[in-house]
């Protein structure tokens, strides 16, 4: 049986989930027309909306459903941009940190490149943090000159978690909304849209076990966006195009199921994880844990292991029948080093040597067993080996 210790890049999808998605999708029906079958589809997506509401603290009207974590950043960053600037022409300015996920860095830079959009990156230390004094004296110079800010609320590569409340508490002073990817929050952490203070949030379905293809942006009541698409006005105009009811049902229902489990859940995937990090700090000795001390995930550890190469490392796990993951799934198919760790701070060759442990619902004391039965030849075959000449 092959060991998946890569739930950050995407999650099986629950059987409960999988059952009650199969049933939704052979119904007929679509959620705009008015006969039975359409009605039918409405209530389902409406049901949806009303437990995905629920689970992340959040009034109904403020789900938007969307196609995943990236259509959400992109809709929140490019429509707050636009909305922004139509408003005062001199708010150009977009604070966001090198260590995003790339589904919101790109449509920033995007931005940047095609809409006059200024970048401004906001500071992190080497452990991934944000630096909220910087952001403080910031916001007292240039507060006007700003059109939003864009940091995620827990880091998919690192498991770093951001301190969201107090950035919401600066940015509130000057009336600067501010958009976070919670994509690798929800599910793991406790999430109250209503408290966060935020004006939008973007979740993907199949980092809970639900869906690929299923997601939503929070859009808070009083918040106004340009929409992307235009078409048949669905989703309050925000989102046009026929609505996904079955994908709408089976994202909310993961995403209860997730967030519902999650006290049950820590303590267990706590040990389990406790168990990696002191096993894989004694066979690596040179071993550095990349969030260090900071407040971060049970179920994300990344590691640099100097003098190895990731790539080396991933493909022996593989053979050994393992499954971890170098960084962003995202970019993992492009052989350079994550572009997180080198927003931390790290050197190339530091980045080059990153390896990314991530567990979930699926994960048992075997699943670590195998990997600590593997990982001593696995890291010794990789030192031996050395980095990629450049
Ligand atoms: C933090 C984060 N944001 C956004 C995304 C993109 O989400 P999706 O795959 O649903 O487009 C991912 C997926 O890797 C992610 O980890």
């Amino acid at each position: 049986m092959r060991i998946y210790l890569d739930h950050a890049a995407t999650t099986p999808i629950r059987p409960e989930v999988l059952a009650s998605y199969t049933q939704a999708l052979s119904a007929v029906g679509n959620p705009s027309s008015v006969h039975q079958f359409g009605q039918d589809a409405r209530n389902t997506l409406e049901a949806a909306r009303e437990s995905l509401a629920g689970t992340v603290g959040a009034n109904r009207s403020e789900i938007v459903f969307t196609s995943g974590g990236t259509e959400s950043d992109n809709l929140a960053i490019k429509g707050l941009f636009w909305q922004r600037i139509a408003e005062a022409s001199n708010r150009n300015v977009i604070i966001t940190a090198a260590t995003e996920h790339h589904g919101a860095l790109d449509p920033i830079y995007w931005l940047a490149d095609h809409q006059g959009a200024e970048v401004v990156l906001l500071p992190v230390d080497h452990r991934g943090v944000f630096d909220l004094a910087w952001l403080d004296n910031y916001l007292a110079t240039s507060a006007d000159r700003v059109a939003l800010i864009s940091l995620m609320w827990v880091n998919n590569e690192t498991g770093v978690i951001a301190d969201i409340q107090s950035i919401t508490d600066l940015a509130s002073r000057y009336g600067i909304p501010v958009h976070s990817d919670a994509v690798a929050a929800l599910g793991h952490i406790e999430i109250d849209f209503a408290a966060s203070g935020l004006a939008t949030m973007a979740i993907s379905g199949h980092k809970v076990g639900g869906p690929v293809g299923s997601g939503a942006l929070v859009v808070g009541r009083s918040v106004k966006i340009t929409s992307l698409v235009h078409g048949g006005g669905q989703e309050r105009g925000m989102r046009s195009g026929t609505m996904d009811s079955a994908g709408a049902q089976a994202f909310a229902l993961a995403a209860k199921l997730a967030s519902h489990s999650l006290l049950d859940e820590s303590a267990r995937l706590a040990s389990l994880s406790g168990r990696l990090i002191a096993s894989i700090s004694k066979i690596a000795q040179d071993a550095v844990f990349s969030r260090g001390d900071a407040p971060g995930l049970e179920t994300t550890l990344n590691f640099t292991f100097p003098g190895c190469s990731a790539d080396s490392m991933i493909f022996l796990l593989d053979a050994a029948g393992v499954s971890v993951s170098a960084g962003s799934a995202c970019t993992a198919g492009v052989n350079r080093p994550s572009h997180v760790l080198l927003g931390m701070g790290r050197t190339e060759d530091e980045a080059t040597g990153a390896l990314r442990i991530s567990l979930g619902y699926t994960t048992t004391e075997t699943d670590v067993d195998r990997f600590l039965d593997a990982f001593p030849s696995v890291h010794a075959s990789a030192k031996k080996a050395g980095l990629p000449s450049k």
